[in-house]
């Protein structure tokens, strides 16, 4: 993001998933639409302290708190988008034989049910965080990953393929917070798999990249 560039939240027609109502949708949504705020205000703070060519020296802590937050709000909004964008209405359980992914994950991980055993043990950790499949651009892998908070664990350069929110906020009106498992098992039902496989890149290393 330049210091000139201004974000604006997206929206997404998810109403009517299984197992995660409206009401967790629209206050996930507001959530979502923070991030964006804050990735624009710091965005805008930062532009300020930086506009005469340089840093004034009595500003360094400030700016540097700044840019941290900026990290974690920006992630915040880039995740959010990918989460909201991997789901849709009446979505299925799991990926098509056919499918980029299937035969993607195949690949990776020896079968699609090692990968998703993978995920979801990845899901349910401790924390407040995301699982993440991401897909290496040099050679087509796909790894899953733990990301806590926004920021920490992806993996720079890497291509976003399927992202599950874990935090709290996610499932806490539809399931309690030990219930994390069953937010999980809902988060299944509503995959746009066509999506997910469209994140898909070409690469050299990989012949299941669409
Ligand atoms: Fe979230």
């Amino acid at each position: 993001m330049g210091l000139n560039t201004v974000y604006k939240a997206k929206s997404f027609d998810l109403s009517g998933l299984t197992g995660i109502s409206d009401e967790t949708l629209a206050m996930h949504f507001k959530l979502y639409e923070g991030y964006v705020t804050n990735t624009n205000l710091l965005n805008q703070q930062i532009a300020e302290m930086i506009s005469g060519g340089q840093l004034d020296a009595t500003k360094t802590a400030a700016f540097s708190e700044i840019r941290r937050r900026y990290g974690f709000e920006y992630n915040g909004m880039v995740l959010h988008e990918y989460y909201f964008g991997n789901m849709k209405k009446q979505g299925t359980v799991d990926a098509n034989k056919d499918s980029a992914f299937y035969k993607s994950a195949e690949e990776s991980f020896g079968s699609y049910d090692v990968w998703k055993a993978d995920f979801v043990a990845t899901g349910k950790m401790r924390g407040v965080g995301w699982a993440a499949t991401y897909q290496d651009p040099s050679n087509g892998a796909l790894s899953n990953h733990w990301i806590n908070l926004h920021e920490t664990g992806n993996v720079a350069g890497y291509t976003p393929i399927l992202i599950m929110d874990v935090w709290e906020h996610a499932f806490i009106k539809d399931y309690a917070p030990a219930d994390r498992p069953k937010y999980i098992e809902a988060f299944f039902s509503n995959i746009d798999w066509d999506a997910v496989s469209g994140r898909l890149q070409d690469t050299a290393g990989s012949a299941s990249a669409k």
